[in-house]
């Protein structure tokens, strides 16, 4: 298979009541690479992953995955990491929460994808029992990271995956990016300052 490919072509998008966030942005990731999103706060970051996402749609141009339009069909090739890990666990355990997008997508090894997702982002099967919503900062990072990652998507979306976090915090979110980039996947993360992401992009894209 040829290196997949994400590109936006002049995509246009603003929400109803708002200005025009986007008017004919153009940018191109390959497995491998790292995309970097970089901007002041309310400049659209967010919105920008949400529709490589397949989540919104743009008014005008296109977000295209290998070349075909993104939209649910693509969901079991996305992994995407919200801004704040509360907003996207809803689930009773750890567990649970890591384990939904390999069910959801029809995996039957389910257990084994788990421990290879908690491996991949250093946390132990203790925390599998716990509540998603009583993990330290870091903790709750690297869970959010693991559901993204179970199974085993071509593009990882990751909104701000750095804030919030200490130093060692950060070390342990951008080796799992290195990893990741390596493994050859297609990589948006999104910042808010000129932070170490820096240091793994390949492409950068200011809003
Ligand atoms: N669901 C929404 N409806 C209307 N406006 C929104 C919505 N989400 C975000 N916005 C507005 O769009 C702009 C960009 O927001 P966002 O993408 O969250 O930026 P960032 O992530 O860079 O801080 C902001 O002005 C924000 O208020
Ligand atoms: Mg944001």
């Amino acid at each position: 298979m040829s290196n997949p490919e994400l590109t936006l072509q002049n995509v246009v998008f603003g929400y109803k009541n708002g200005g025009r966030l986007f008017n004919g942005l153009n940018v191109t990731v390959r497995g491998g690479q790292l995309l970097l999103v970089y901007g002041p706060n309310g400049s659209g970051k967010s919105t920008l992953l949400k529709l490589m996402a397949g989540l919104l749609k743009p008014q005008a141009g296109a977000v295209l995955l290998n070349g075909t339009f993104v939209s649910n069909r693509h969901f079991s090739k996305i992994g995407y990491v919200m801004q704040r890990a509360e907003d996207q666990f809803f689930c009773e355990t750890v567990f649970d929460e890591v384990a939904f997008s390999a069910k959801n997508f029809g995996f039957h090894d389910v257990d084994e994808l788990v421990k290879e997702a908690l491996a991949e982002v250093g946390l132990r099967d203790d925390v599998l029992d716990r509540s998603p919503f009583q993990l330290s900062e870091g903790e709750a990072r690297r869970v959010a990271i693991a559901c993204a990652l179970v199974h085993k998507p071509l593009l990882l979306l990751l909104d701000e995956p750095l804030i919030g976090l200490d130093r060692i915090g950060r070390q342990m979110v951008q080796d799992i990016l290195k990893r990741q980039k390596q493994a050859g996947k297609i990589i948006v993360v999104t910042s808010h300052r000129s932070d170490n992401l820096r240091d793994l992009a390949d492409v950068f894209l200011t809003l």
